[in-house]
């Protein structure tokens, strides 16, 4: 799905067309105002790195641009991003950072096969074409049944597990950045991380923050607070809720609204919106989303153990074979190294 983002006349930042207001500044955008996306068309055609030839554009979203395209030197198909409008970032970061993703083997996440730049110091990362849809799609069309969304939460945490394990976090967990891909089954892939995300300066931080709907961004991300893998550990919880209700538990016209409501809010359990649900789904969820991390799920491992067990319960199967093969106990796992002193936007900061 292309996403589109409409420039705020104040704030002169894109943002995703749908948004009624300008996240930052809180008048309503101009649907008439000009759009801003990479050029289209700009880059199919061109071969980067004398090695992937660009075909057509296949997704973007606030980071670049996304396009099919033939590894000549291996004759397969893969996906090559263009993180357009970076300018900030530094090679040597980015360089690292697609060291640390490129490192990270599952099965639910992403397959990163390279990375580079191009003569402008555009850098682009070249990875597993992947074919299906991704998870917005899926939940505009209404809540999924509780064994698939389960078994959607289970994948991505199993997923998150191996991108925490690598030093990762990935900090930007929401439906769009969740692929199922197409095939038998449900088969989730997690997209689009931290490599894509890097803050090297407060620019970047704010800009990574247009970027995204920041719905899904954990209250120690809100605050400005050093976060860890719990972060993601949280995003995840939204994107269940959202999955099994239809409705986010946080919602607000304004960012600073937003921000608040992450922050003190306590979501109406899932059940008040669908009785059918089982009693252990929101206390996992209100587990999962507990504001201070010490109450949270201390990993994604033990969130997903605790899907599993209401899966067994419910019967669904898959989910007991996802946890199987994962490992079932991690230690608390936050270190230093993995904190990222990125500041959020200021809701202040009109
Ligand atoms: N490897 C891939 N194969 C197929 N489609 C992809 C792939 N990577 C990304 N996409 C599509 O492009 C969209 C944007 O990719 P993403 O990595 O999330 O970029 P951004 O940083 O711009 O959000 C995704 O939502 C997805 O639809
Ligand atoms: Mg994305």
């Amino acid at each position: 799905m292309s996403q589109r983002f409409v420039t705020c006349a104040h704030c002169r930042l894109p943002h995703e067309e749908g948004s009624a207001r300008c996240p930052f500044t809180g008048p309503p955008l101009d649907p008439g105002a000009p759009f801003v996306a990479p050029p289209e068309g700009e880059h199919a055609g061109r071969t980067l790195g004398g090695r992937y030839a660009l075909r057509e554009r296949i997704g973007e979203g606030g980071m670049g641009a996304v396009y099919v395209a033939l590894d000549t030197a291996l004759g397969r198909e893969v996906a090559v991003k263009l993180l357009l409008g970076r300018e900030a970032l530094s090679a040597s970061r980015f360089a690292r950072e697609a060291r640390a993703a490129a490192a990270v083997r599952h099965e639910h996440v992403i397959t990163l096969h390279d990375a580079g730049a191009l003569d402008d110091g555009t850098p682009f990362l070249v990875m597993e074409r992947l074919e299906g849809e991704s998870l917005d799609r899926r939940i505009a069309a209404g809540p999924v049944e509780l064994a698939d969304a389960l078994a959607i939460a289970s994948q991505l945490l199993a997923g998150l597990e191996a991108v925490h394990r690598a030093g990762i976090v990935h900090r930007d967990v929401k439906p769009a950045n969740v692929f199922l891909v197409r095939g038998e089954g449900l088969h989730v892939k997690l997209l689009d991380f931290s490599v894509a995300k890097i803050a090297d300066a407060s620019r970047l931080t704010r800009s990574g923050e247009v970027v995204g709907t920041p719905r899904y961004l954990s209250p120690e991300q809100a605050r400005g607070a050093p976060f860890g893998p719990q972060a993601d550990v949280w995003s995840v919880g939204v994107v269940l809720y959202e999955l099994l209700t239809g409705r986010r538990p946080f919602e607000a016209d304004t960012l600073a609204a937003l921000v608040t409501s992450i922050l003190l809010d306590e979501p109406a359990p899932p059940s008040t919106h669908r009785p059918e649900l089982p009693p252990a789904v929101d206390r996992v969820l209100a587990l999962a989303l507990a504001k201070d991390p010490r109450d949270r799920y201390e990993s994604a491992a033990a969130m997903r153990i605790a899907l599993a067990k209401i899966a067994r319960y419910a019967g669904a199967d898959t989910v007991t074979d996802a946890v199987s093969s994962g490992a079932a106990t991690l230690p608390r796992w936050i270190e230093p190294t993995t904190l990222v002193d990125d500041a959020p936007p200021d809701p202040g900061d009109a």
